[in-house]
């Protein structure tokens, strides 16, 4: 017998039983419908919730008050960029890649001479011409390669302090690169000929800016007026010693024109006593000589003082002083700059020493000019104390001839001109 062939017996199922089979079958898959459901929901539930832990996209919560200090200035173009539609448009407002020029900008700058000659203590001023000449801002600044040989102040005032060469350069204040340059020879009498090697120099050391200045002298005038100290070369090798005696520096000349004022043998000029116009006596030999003096003494102390500004005619006072109207107004010209006829360069007498401005009045160098000018001849003439007397501000480099003896006078009683002459 082939008990592979032998049935099983079919068990019997009551109704019962069958329906609790049934009920059984549908509890299980309702669970598990009811997993399915619950796992899709954590799902989509953890997905949200990871959204929230990341940086808010439009949220005030990257805004310019939340961040620190250093991200204040970081433009939210990020938040834009992902909140703005993509776009294949260009840019509308893109800004132009060049800057316009400015039509002020000095492109060239010419003068007149490439080569002067001057005397020690003269001074020459060349005429600048700057392109465009539409601009309106035509500043210009001058510098010596040797303020030894030469000096120039803010306005191309050229004064030679000792025999040589040097170069003068102009350059355009708005476009520094744009610049001329003028060989200046310094004579011992102004002309032409001086034999001067000028292959060693260094350019710009000195910028001479200021509130006062000395205007052009031009060689033709300065030739056929006062000679110019021809002794100077022989003196200096000895002269280098300061003075003890009021030999040395003996009274300025007396003209005899008319028109002008001496007292005590010294020639006035101030607020109310001027100058005839045609007075035009260019620096005096005396002058330019004991300044020399003054300033081979101040070298020994290491100390530089060079003459800034010299000789001013008439007509170059006339320039000088509208120029300071123009710029601050007359009432405030008149305190520091003396109008045609009133000022003591016209005299031949008076220097203004190194770059003339305030700061000057700080320097060793004018510490040690108010202390030794008067061995020299010189006071230093607008004094800060006596700005009711004199009308014009304290003025440290601006020192002024009169001899040693009336000099060391006034030094020792501490008196300005007009208290020495009795005028105040
Ligand atoms: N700065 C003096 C006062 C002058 O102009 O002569
Ligand atoms: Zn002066």
């Amino acid at each position: 017998m082939d008990n592979n062939n032998k049935q099983r017996p079919r068990k019997r199922v009551t109704k019962e039983v069958l329906r609790r089979r049934q009920f059984t079958a549908l509890a299980v898959i309702f669970f598990i419908l009811l997993m399915i459901v619950l796992l899709v929901a954590k799902g989509c539930s953890k997905n949200e919730s990871s959204e929230d832990d990341a940086p808010p996209i439009n949220s005030t919560a990257i805004t310019s008050e939340t961040l620190p200090a250093e991200s204040e200035a970081v433009p939210t173009e990020p938040v834009e960029e992902v909140t703005q539609e993509p776009t294949t448009e260009a840019p509308a407002t893109e800004p132009p890649t060049t800057v316009p020029e400015n039509p002020n900008t000095i492109t060239k700058i010419e003068v007149d001479r490439h080569e002067i000659y001057i005397a020690v203590g003269q001074t020459d001023m060349p005429t600048v011409i700057m392109t465009p000449e539409t601009s309106t801002e035509k500043g210009e600044i001058w510098s010596s390669s040797d303020t030894s040989i030469a000096t120039v102040d803010a306005y191309g005032s050229i004064t030679g302090v000792a025999p040589g060469t040097c170069f003068v350069t102009v350059q355009a204040q708005n476009n520094p690169s744009v610049d001329a340059v003028i060989r200046v020879n310094v004579t011992l009498d102004g002309g032409a000929g001086y034999g001067n090697g000028y292959d060693d120099y260094g350019y710009g050391d000195d910028y001479g800016y200021g509130d006062d200045y000395g205007y052009a002298y031009t060689s033709k005038k300065r030739a056929s007026q006062n000679a110019t100290p021809l002794n100077m070369k022989e003196d200096s090798a000895d002269s280098a010693k300061p003075q003890d005696n009021a030999a040395d520096a003996p009274l300025p000349p007396v003209y005899s024109d008319e028109g002008l004022t001496y007292i005590k043998g010294l020639l006035v000029v101030n607020k109310n006593i001027g100058l005839p116009e045609d007075f035009c006596p260019g620096l005096e030999n005396i002058c330019a000589e004991q300044f020399y003096k003054l300033s081979q003494a101040a070298a020994e102390s290491g100390l530089e003082i060079y003459m800034g500004s010299g000789f001013r005619s008439y007509d170059e006072q006339v320039v000088v002083y509208n120029d300071y109207v123009i710029r601050d107004g007359k009432q405030a010209a008149d305190t520091f700059s003396a109008r045609p006829g009133h000022s003591e360069h016209q005299t031949g007498l008076t220097i203004d020493c190194n770059s003339i401005n305030d700061d000057f009045g700080y320097t060793d160098e004018a510490f040690w000019l108010a202390k030794h000018a008067h061995e020299y001849g010189f006071i230093i003439r607008y004094e800060k104390d006596k700005e009711d007397i004199t009308g014009y501000q304290y003025e440290p480099w601006h020192i002024r001839y009169v001899g040693s003896e009336a000099a060391t006078y006034m030094y020792e009683n501490h008196l300005c001109l007009e208290e020495y002459l009795g005028l105040a």
